[in-house]
């Protein structure tokens, strides 16, 4: 198996180091336009490899994509991450151009591939991806539900004093401000989370997840990459190793959830082909008109994809 890590930056060079560490497949390519990064940063990882013993392949490349020829899975992590008062839709201008191009080389050179996008604005990213690839749409998602997941189960284990193992959690929709964290389809060992925690608690811990990757922004200055890596990681590792994992992802939707031509996050099935199911939960009135606000916002991001030159 041959992966390919578009993005040599903290994201993509987190992500890559989590693969070669669990030894999620044999080859990976990390590979960035910035001259001898992904080279300097596919060796340190290689060189951690006889202390850490692991034997997968991290070699780099700038800007080389034969390097990354006929690879299963690509992640684009490549573009501009968020400053301090910036919205992921500031990026899209810049990172919409970068991820088109990337994606023309990516699909020259590994036209069988499944894309994985990371670069923001997520939703939209994953839109530009699927339209320049033309690949099918479940081949094309996009990272953001088991990283927005994570945050809201490490709140609640934080808050209950439990593992964070033990926490079952779907959050659905943009990844934004108007994310869809579920309470109801959260428990803790079984047990449903409304009976562990008062509601007060529970409402303050998904505004603390909606504001998750704003919190970090404001402590670093720049965005996180620890749990993006890893998620992005996940992804790959549900794919290469056919999992059959249950996890929620950004695709573009085709009437599922009642909702056409935009791309969300959603709960799915990863295996082998990439996602192999599209799961449909019960939503109720409430969490309705949160899924369309969620739509709106993201449709509106599309349309200025949609109206910029190309
Ligand atoms: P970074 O600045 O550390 O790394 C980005 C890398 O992309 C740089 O090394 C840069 O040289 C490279 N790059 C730029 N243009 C390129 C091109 N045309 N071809 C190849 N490489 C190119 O940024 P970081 O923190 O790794 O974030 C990357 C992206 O991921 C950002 O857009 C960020 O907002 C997004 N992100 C998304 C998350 C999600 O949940 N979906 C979570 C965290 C970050
Ligand atoms: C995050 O949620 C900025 O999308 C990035 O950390």
């Amino acid at each position: 198996m041959k992966i390919t890590v578009v993005g040599a930056g903290n994201v993509g060079a987190t992500c890559a180091d989590v693969l070669a560490y669990r030894e999620v497949a044999n080859e990976i390519v990390l590979l960035d336009i910035k001259e001898g990064i992904a080279e300097g940063k596919a060796l340190d990882i290689w060189q951690k490899a006889p202390i850490d013993l692991y034997d997968s392949r991290t070699v780099g490349s700038t800007n080389d994509y034969s390097k990354t020829a006929n690879s299963d899975v690509v992640v684009i992590t490549s573009g501009l991450p968020r400053k301090p008062g910036m919205t992921r839709d500031d990026l899209i201008a810049t990172n919409a151009g970068i991820v088109k191009a990337v994606t023309e080389q990516v699909i020259a050179n590994s036209p069988n591939a499944i894309i994985i996008v990371v670069s923001n604005p997520l939703d939209v990213m994953t839109y530009v991806a699927h339209t320049v690839s033309k690949f099918p749409r479940l081949r094309v998602m996009g990272m953001a539900g088991i990283l927005d997941t994570a945050r809201y189960r490490a709140f609640l284990a934080e808050a209950l004093n439990v593992s964070p193992k033990d926490i079952q959690a779907l959050l659905m929709g943009g990844h934004g401000d108007t994310m869809v964290p579920l309470p109801r389809y959260t428990t803790v060992g079984g047990i449903p989370v409304t009976e562990l925690i008062a509601k007060d608690k529970l409402d303050a811990i998904v505004q603390r997840t909606i504001n998750g990757g704003g919190e970090l922004v404001k402590l670093m200055g720049t965005s996180a990459w620890y749990a993006p890596g890893s998620a992005a990681a996940q992804m790959v590792e549900a794919i290469v190793k056919d999992q059959k994992r249950v996890v929620p992802v950004c695709v573009g939707l085709d009437g599922e959830y009642g909702i056409k031509d935009c791309y969300l996050g959603v709960p799915v099935i990863l295996g082998k082909n990439g996602i192999e199911k599209i799961i449909e939960v019960d939503l109720n009135a409430e969490e309705k008109a949160l899924m369309e606000v969620s739509r709106g916002k993201v449709r509106e991001v599309m349309d200025v994809y949609d109206n910029m030159p190309k």
